[in-house]
């Protein structure tokens, strides 16, 4: 009998996808002709923006070639257009064009810091974070936010609390994904301020910054002075321009040391994709209303999910300000076998619901248990129907 070779210690630790894991309980529901309403994933139902479809499609090079490791020109000229218009001066070196969002998180990631150190990481986070994490030898320490209060930011103390001599930064996302929570200017500040006096970066995920409601605005760590050298940002085109398999985001960074390291892992990867470049370009250079009305159709949706929930007995959730999820207490035991039960078990009128249950998201073992992520990727009228689903599935999984 052959003896089976080994895993890495990493691939063992690196944790399937909460929000994937599911997946084959919904396939199986469908091939039993039971349609299910995905809340599970922030993937847009929205098209995509016209502007980079029309580019994709007049894009006909006779030869898809390797582009420039910091991505293409017509892509960071676009960018440097885009961060211009919203106040912000970057010249092209600050920039590095990525596989999606997330190569940028990895390559911030393993810019700063050293096998073994920590950033300290408000939870409820997103939850591939951890996947960055244990690729780049990097410990998350999290700092619990509760739903009792829409996981606001933490405070100073909760913050200082968690830094030790191997705290490289502190990673925020706001909006956030999946808590929709928006953080003030004071909060920034108060983050910036602490990255100051001990000497730690900041990566702010910024990639639904347009995404927020009700007048409120995020603020960007580009606003608080002072944090030229500290603040690393990420973004993405994937939920601004519903492009998520473009694959394109980036990393911006004022300080050249970091941009410089960051640049190097690119070449080691050789470049972001040239497809999704294109798309990515003319999404950036388009000047229509599209991203205003994502914003207001996502707000739309958050109304109907949050007025859905509100009030109901033993549900927790204050109104979420931005992104387009919203992560609520609901009153079950086990959300991790509620969710899978409305997949296996429970149909209404033909219909059932999946979201992500919240364990998946808190770095904390035993948090998030009370949780589910609702993410609004459906229309409201399909929103409507998919709450009925999950507000009588709820009943129904506590009469069973
Ligand atoms: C907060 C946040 N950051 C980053 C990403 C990664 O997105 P992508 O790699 O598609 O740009 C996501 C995707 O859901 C996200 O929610």
């Amino acid at each position: 009998m052959s003896i089976r070779p080994k895993l890495s210690r990493r691939a063992q630790a690196i944790p399937a996808s909460p929000i994937r894991k599911l997946v084959p309980y919904a396939l199986a529901a469908k091939k039993r002709g039971v349609h299910v309403y995905h809340l599970n994933i922030g993937q847009p139902d929205l098209p995509t923006i016209p502007a980079g479809l029309t580019a994709l499609r007049e894009f006909k090079p006779e030869v898809i070639k390797y582009g420039l490791s910091q991505g293409d020109h017509a892509l960071t000229d676009a960018l440097i257009k885009y961060y211009s218009s919203l106040g912000y001066k970057f010249e092209p070196e600050q920039i590095v064009v990525t596989t999606g969002g997330s190569e940028a998180i990895s390559f911030a990631m393993m810019a700063i810091a050293d096998e073994g150190d920590e950033f300290i990481i408000p939870e409820p986070f997103y939850t591939n974070y951890n996947g960055f994490a244990i690729t780049s030898g990097v410990r998350l320490v999290p700092i619990t936010t509760t739903p009792e209060t829409g996981y606001s930011c933490p405070s100073a103390e909760q913050v200082s609390e968690k830094i030790t001599d191997r705290t490289r930064g502190i990673i925020i996302n706001s909006p956030g994904n999946p808590t929709g929570a928006v953080y003030s200017r004071e909060d920034m500040e108060r983050i910036a301020a602490l990255a100051q006096e001990h000497n730690l970066y900041v990566i702010s995920d910024e990639v639904y910054r347009e995404f927020t409601f009700d007048g409120v605005r995020a603020v960007s760590i580009l606003d608080i002075e002072g944090m030229e050298e500290r603040a690393v940002v990420i973004d993405s085109i994937s939920k601004r321009y519903s492009a998520c398999g473009a694959r394109i985001g980036c990393v911006m960074s004022r300080n050249g040391n970091l941009m410089e390291a960051v640049l190097r892992y690119a070449q080691a990867r050789l470049c972001p994709p040239a497809l999704g470049q294109v798309v990515a370009a003319a999404a950036y250079n388009d000047e229509s209303d599209y991203i205003e009305e994502s914003r207001l159709e996502y707000q739309r949706r958050r109304d109907v999910v949050f007025n859905r929930l509100q009030g109901l007995d033993g549900v927790v959730c204050k109104k979420p300000k931005g992104a387009f999820y919203c992560l609520a207490k609901i009153p079950v035991d086990d959300v991790e076998s509620f969710c899978k039960w409305m997949l296996t078990d429970y149909q209404r009128e033909g219909s059932t619901v999946m979201t992500a249950p919240g364990p998946g998201f808190y770095a904390t073992p035993g948090l998030g248990g009370e949780e589910i992520r609702i993410a609004y990727v459906l229309g409201c009228e399909q929103l409507e129907a998919a709450m009925d689903c999950l507000i009588d599935g709820i009943k129904a999984y506590n009469n069973r």
